[in-house]
């Protein structure tokens, strides 16, 4: 690296230098001076089972000695094959069929071309428009990023997106004005119901929500049976329910499918990030055996496929994550260990008069951080407090996962902890100082 920084770019601002990572193992983060990171976030979400574990990567090795990739198209074999019924099992809920992709995004445009080719296989070719909800993210391909509700993200590229309506996000913190908690699933049914009707149900392909909302909203949950009144609203309207588990998913939230919480059964699913928990670039839409039988019948097969689509040593990694989880009973740790991390926290900021709200499930949880606690008036984004809380962290040590734009896509702070499933409660205690100690700090530098 020279004085014009990084010859490449991942969204750091220009001029960053960031330190190298050389190492990792479990929760840590090592970089070139040796100094550890506790990854109080897995990265993005990412890494469920931490670093450098052993048994995943002698299971990618091993695969790469036989052979690295027999190409989709052409071969199936034994880690994609055995992958495929994994995580159909666990993902239960009807799921019955599934497709392999490189990620999130791709994930997402899989689902929304599903989508559109089952309503055309049963004739319904107008239905092309798509619904999602604002304070949600679903991924920067073209299809995803219209999907997404987060405007800072969409705004270089908004006039080239394709329409969708956004609905209100189901937050119970923040309900819209004169909406009381309890009566937000009702309301966003009915908000629901009405926007179906202005735009024709007849032009719905379907409804794409995060279960538990990620980075856009900071580990939101939505309110108790909500999943289930869009379920039905979207079953009466032949609108497809389509549940983005890309970060929420795969155990992260306590069940291995986060909508399985709420009882309610999708008819596309997709997920990523904890699929191969970062050991190799990974993702999945799941779809029903209603879905796959009405496209096929009339196509085929699914129109959608990428080179690495199914990439033989990619599954490899997904197969040895999977039975990692499955063997060390790590969802149900998320979910135990999930209800101690929100303890420790509530335990920690509940006092707090800038901590407005404390939310998640198992260990997807976030912390909201107001200025006000009355109001719940943010800070002024100019402040860049979520970026502070990230430096101090950092400089003390901890891996988190701060972002801006909690309140409406620009105002509000907030900060996600998603440890790797493998942390233990001595971790978590040890993760909470830290975070602690990195507010405190970052929220005395915007009071200076
Ligand atoms: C909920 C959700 N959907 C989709 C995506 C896009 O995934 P990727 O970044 O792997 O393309 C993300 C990424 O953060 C996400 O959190």
């Amino acid at each position: 690296m020279d004085d014009i920084g990084h010859r490449w770019l991942n969204q750091h601002k220009v001029g960053e230098r960031l330190p190298k990572a050389v190492g990792g193992e479990g929760i840590y983060v090592v970089d070139e001076t040796g100094r550890r990171y506790l990854d109080g976030s897995s990265g993005p979400a990412l890494f469920c089972l931490g670093h450098g574990h052993r048994e995943v990567i002698e299971a990618i090795k091993a695969q790469y000695d036989k052979l690295s990739f027999g190409y989709s198209s052409n071969f199936t074999s034994d880690p994609i094959d055995q992958l495929a019924e994994t995580i159909i099992e666990q993902a239960g809920g009807g799921m019955s069929r599934v497709s392999f992709v490189s990620g999130g995004s791709e994930a997402t445009e899989t689902a929304m071309k599903i989508a559109l080719q089952y309503h055309v296989a049963r004739g319904h070719s107008g239905r092309t428009h798509f619904f999602a909800r604002r304070q949600s993210w679903h991924g920067y391909t073209f299809g995803a990023l219209a999907l997404s509700g987060h405007p800072a993200r969409r705004k270089p590229y908004a006039g080239a997106l394709m329409p969708v309506t956004h609905l209100s996000p189901a937050n119970a913190y923040r309900p819209p004005a004169g909406v009381a908690p309890h009566e937000l699933a009702d309301h966003l049914a009915a908000e629901f119901e009405r926007e179906i009707h202005r735009v024709g149900a007849e032009r719905i392909a379907a409804l794409f929500f995060e279960p538990v909302v990620g980075a856009a909203g900071g580990a939101v949950p939505a309110p108790d049976g909500y999943a289930r009144k869009m379920r039905e609203i979207c079953s009466r309207y032949g609108i497809l329910l389509i549940a983005d588990e890309v970060m929420c998913g795969v155990g992260r939230c306590g069940t291995w499918r986060a909508l399985a919480h709420d009882g309610v059964a999708p008819d596309v699913m997709y997920t990523a990030k904890g699929l191969a928990g970062g050991y190799a670039p990974l993702g999945a839409a799941l779809m029903t055996e209603e879905v796959y039988r009405t496209i096929a019948d009339s196509f085929g097969t699914i129109a959608s496929v990428h080179t690495y689509s199914g990439h033989t040593a990619a599954c490899a990694a997904g197969l040895a994550v999977q039975k990692v989880i499955i063997r060390d009973g790590l969802v149900e740790k998320c979910r135990t260990d999930g209800d101690y991390l929100m303890g420790a926290l509530r335990e920690a900021f509940g006092q707090n008069p800038h901590v407005g709200d404390i939310r998640g499930r198992g260990f997807f949880v976030a912390l909201e951080l107001v200025k006000d606690r009355e109001t719940k008036a943010p800070f002024a984004p100019a402040l860049g407090l979520q970026a502070k809380v990230k430096e101090e962290a950092f400089n003390r040590g901890l891996l988190c996962y701060p972002s801006p734009g909690t309140v409406d896509g620009y105002n509000g702070d907030h900060v996600i902890l998603a440890p790797p499933y493998i942390i233990s409660r001595g971790e978590i205690d040890q993760m909470i100082e830290m975070l602690k100690a990195s507010i405190a700090a970052a929220l005395a530098r915007v009071a200076s």
